[in-house]
């Protein structure tokens, strides 16, 4: 078969319409997930996956999927997707691509007059981010068995509201959940990180995606007023927690050339300018794609916790929250990809994810590989996020070959 190719603009027009939802004056995206503005991404989804002639339907997470018909109906769906919610400052690119490039290679097919013997599906996740509730990935987990179905509908953002909750006031929250057969697994996403830019590569060919731990941390001292209590007496939250986040930093330069630490988020109790605080929470995401070189970091982590605890007075608490070890991705979708990229001419290197992805969890289902593609200076998870339309366009097109060739395209 000869290149099949994929209409370009009509991929960008669509991104840049999704992206009028939930837009941010700075040009990015806030789509928290389960909001109202994710509802109207769905309702848009679903509105031009039924233009393509697509049935719908979603599960009790609210994991939305869109099927082209195979000549085969007993053949498990070759599926493709990935996420419309958003961090709060984040960018037009991060999770919409890759649903949006799924749904462009419907189209092409359709235009093309292409049929596969298995069906195609491209399939939103639920609450991918994991930023409005924690943990990330939780649709995509849930489905493949990591997560039970009470536990993951019962996580509540910081106002105690449950994803439950608001997939039944979304009108999202449909039956079962991981009963669907899958064929196999493509994702195609933003690299978020700067080594294709650099590199000056087109696709990146993700053989896998690194480990990644995420904690909550207690700190709790005593609340105290800030002009009386003299300083030796004092057991301040916030001194124990800046010690504990230059620690956590430093264990990220340490454990180069790949480890990653981050402190994301800091509640200060009561948040007071003249009371000594009485605590703090902190959340801690630790990565690493060697597994073993991780728990070196979560030892490291827990004894800096501990010395912070001690140097200030303090008592800890340490909660892991959320862990998935080093995923390698299948090779035949690995090679489906590598392919595509020669097929369409693209240069291409391999790349590891550093980024948690749906195609984590699918990964323990179906065979599973990704698609990345270069994003202005690597950054993303901020509202300047950016790619090019070549770019985009060249990871629809090999995202379009590892579907027609797993699928079955004739
Ligand atoms: C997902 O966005 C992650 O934190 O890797
Ligand atoms: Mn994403
Ligand atoms: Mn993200």
């Amino acid at each position: 078969m000869k290149n099949l190719t994929i209409d370009g603009k009509r991929l960008w027009d669509s991104l840049r319409e999704m992206a009028r939802i939930g837009a941010t004056e700075k040009g990015g995206n806030c789509r928290l997930a389960l909001t109202d503005l994710d509802r109207e991404s769905r309702e848009l989804f679903v509105r031009w996956a039924e233009e393509a002639g697509c049935t719908t339907g979603f599960d009790a997470m609210g994991n939305l999927f869109a099927r082209r018909p195979g000549r085969d109906p007993d053949m498990a769906p070759v599926m493709t997707g990935s996420h419309l919610d958003s961090q709060p400052t984040g960018g037009k690119f991060d999770g919409a691509y890759g649903v949006l490039a799924g749904l462009e290679v419907l189209r092409s097919l359709n235009d093309h007059g292409i049929e596969t013997d298995a069906p195609v599906e491209v399939v939103v996740w639920t609450n991918e981010e994991g930023s409005r509730f924690a943990p990330a990935m939780i649709g995509s987990g849930a489905f493949a068995g990591v997560f039970d179905l009470d536990y993951a509908q019962g996580r509540s953002d910081a106002d105690g509201v449950t994803i439950g909750a608001e997939l039944d006031r979304i009108g999202y929250k449909g039956e079962g959940c991981g009963d669907r057969p899958v064929g196999a697994y493509f994702e195609a996403h933003i690299e978020q990180g700067p080594i294709l830019e650099a590199e000056e590569k087109t696709i990146g060919v993700v053989t896998g995606a690194q480990g990644q731990r995420w904690y909550e941390v207690t700190l709790t001292g005593q609340e105290a007023h800030a002009g009386p209590t003299p300083m030796a007496r004092r057991k301040d939250a916030v001194v124990g927690a800046s010690q504990l986040v230059q620690a956590i930093n430093k264990i990220g330069h340490d454990f180069q050339p790949d480890a990653c630490t981050t402190v994301g988020m800091l509640q200060v109790h009561p948040n007071s300018r003249n009371v000594i605080p009485g605590s703090v929470w902190l959340t801690v995401d630790l990565r690493h794609p060697d597994d073993a070189r991780l728990a070196e970091m979560d030892r490291a982590f827990r004894q800096a916790a501990e010395a912070a605890a001690e140097g200030a007075g303090l008592t800890v608490v340490i909660e892991e929250i959320w862990h998935f070890g080093a995923t390698p991705f299948d090779e035949t979708c690995v090679a489906a990809v590598r392919a595509g990229a020669e097929r369409y001419g693209h240069s291409h290197r391999d790349i590891v994810s550093g980024a948690g992805h749906d195609a984590v969890y699918m990964a323990r289902v179906a065979p599973t590989g990704m698609i990345f593609v270069p994003c202005e200076d690597g950054i993303s998870h901020n509202e300047i996020e950016n790619a090019t339309p070549e770019h985009l366009t060249a990871g629809c097109e090999v995202l379009m070959h590892a579907i027609v060739e797993t699928a079955g395209g004739r």
